[in-house]
């Protein structure tokens, strides 16, 4: 079955609580028709609901089931403002500040989640990276035992023979611009995880850079097999190995010339990039030439799964964003 149809499946079964923060936004209203006709999960929409509906019945959808909160005038903003002085009381936010960062949905959806009365939340689609993430790093925080938030792409081939089955994991396409080597090697090893976890796949992790086990000596070079040791050292468990050129870890010709013994060289179904610029260009690079389908970002390592669409996303990839973040919540 196709990783997204699976994906969905296990989203109806879950039956989750997901927040679209951008409520009165088109694309995200026709995925919210979409999504409620398909069962995927329960919605709650946030916006105006006079707006809301003005919108829904000029433009056609239906959007029965879905409840519609408005974060400027809803009863659990005392509550949720209290949480919020209580997780910053070190920052010395106060109960006034409290209340009128909640007017702002980006900051009201991570509350209602931490509230309780919500399992995920989706925006992005009219706001930027930054916008949606902060108010989630500051409120929803990180997964015991992780320290960094990054952004993973699944990257669907048609052609069946690449990674694995047609998949392979891109990271960190989205957060972290420039992580230090055990930001990296924790990079590496959520993304091991959200592999697995999300496509069932038997993670071989290389660790990207453009040197092949010291073909190059440069210091960018040397954070990313310094990268690699902690990443080995964290989680012995898992397959992986760097430094690697990106043809040394899919090629498997050029994978045994260059790194002859290893596990994962010529047959990597996961890519780490040493950075956020060569991740967030290389995945497009790949969608936009090789025709991948590219599904993400994926946000890992935060306590909620919280989805940061991209400006361009499509309604499509809104619903499948629904379906994945469902799915994540369990
Ligand atoms: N993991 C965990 N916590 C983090 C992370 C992270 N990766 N980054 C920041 N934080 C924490 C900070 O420690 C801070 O916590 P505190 O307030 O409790 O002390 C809080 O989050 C906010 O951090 P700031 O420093 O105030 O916020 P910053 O301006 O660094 O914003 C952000 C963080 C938004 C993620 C920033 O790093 C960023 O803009 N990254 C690039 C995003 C981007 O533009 N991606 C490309 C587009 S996405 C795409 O194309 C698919």
């Amino acid at each position: 079955m196709e990783l997204i149809e699976q994906i969905k499946e296990k989203a109806i079964k879950l039956q989750k609580r997901i927040v679209l923060a951008e409520g009165s936004e088109i694309r995200t209203l026709k995925a919210t028709e979409i999504v409620l006709r398909e069962g995927l999960a329960k919605i709650i929409l946030l916006g105006n609901s006079l707006e809301i509906n003005e919108i829904t019945t000029r433009e056609g959808i239906n959007i029965t089931g879905a409840e519609i909160i408005d974060p400027r005038t809803d009863s659990k903003r005392e509550r949720y403002g209290s949480l919020m002085v209580e997780i910053r009381k070190s920052k010395g936010l106060t109960m006034a500040e409290a209340l009128e960062s909640l007017n702002n949905p980006l900051v009201f959806g991570p509350m209602m989640i931490k509230g309780g009365d919500a399992d995920g939340e989706i925006a992005g689609a009219i706001n930027s990276t930054g916008d949606v993430l902060r108010p989630a790093l500051q409120y929803i925080k990180t997964q015991h035992g992780v320290s960094v938030v990054s952004g993973v792409f699944f990257m669907l081939f048609r052609d069946k023979t690449i990674g694995d089955n047609g998949i392979l994991v891109f990271a960190d396409c989205a957060v972290m611009p420039d992580p230090n080597e055990r930001q990296l090697a924790e990079i590496a090893i959520t993304t091991a995880k959200t592999a697995q976890a999300i496509a069932n796949i038997q993670p071989r992790v290389a660790m990207l850079s453009f040197s092949t086990k010291g073909s190059a000596q440069h210091p960018m070079v040397n954070k990313v097999a310094n990268a690699t040791r902690i990443a080995k050292e964290m989680a012995p468990e898992l397959m992986i190995d760097g430094e690697l050129q990106l043809d040394a870890a899919l090629n498997d010709e050029v994978g045994q010339l260059k790194c002859p013994g290893s596990m994962v060289a010529g047959r990597a179904n996961v890519l780490v990039f040493p950075g956020l610029e060569a991740a967030n260009i290389g995945y497009k690079l790949v969608q936009r030439l090789a025709g991948a389908e590219a599904i993400g970002p994926v946000l890992q390592g935060m306590a909620a799964p919280i989805i940061d669409l991209s400006r361009g996303c499509s309604v499509s990839d809104i619903v499948n964003m629904v379906a994945i973040t469902a799915s994540q919540a369990e």
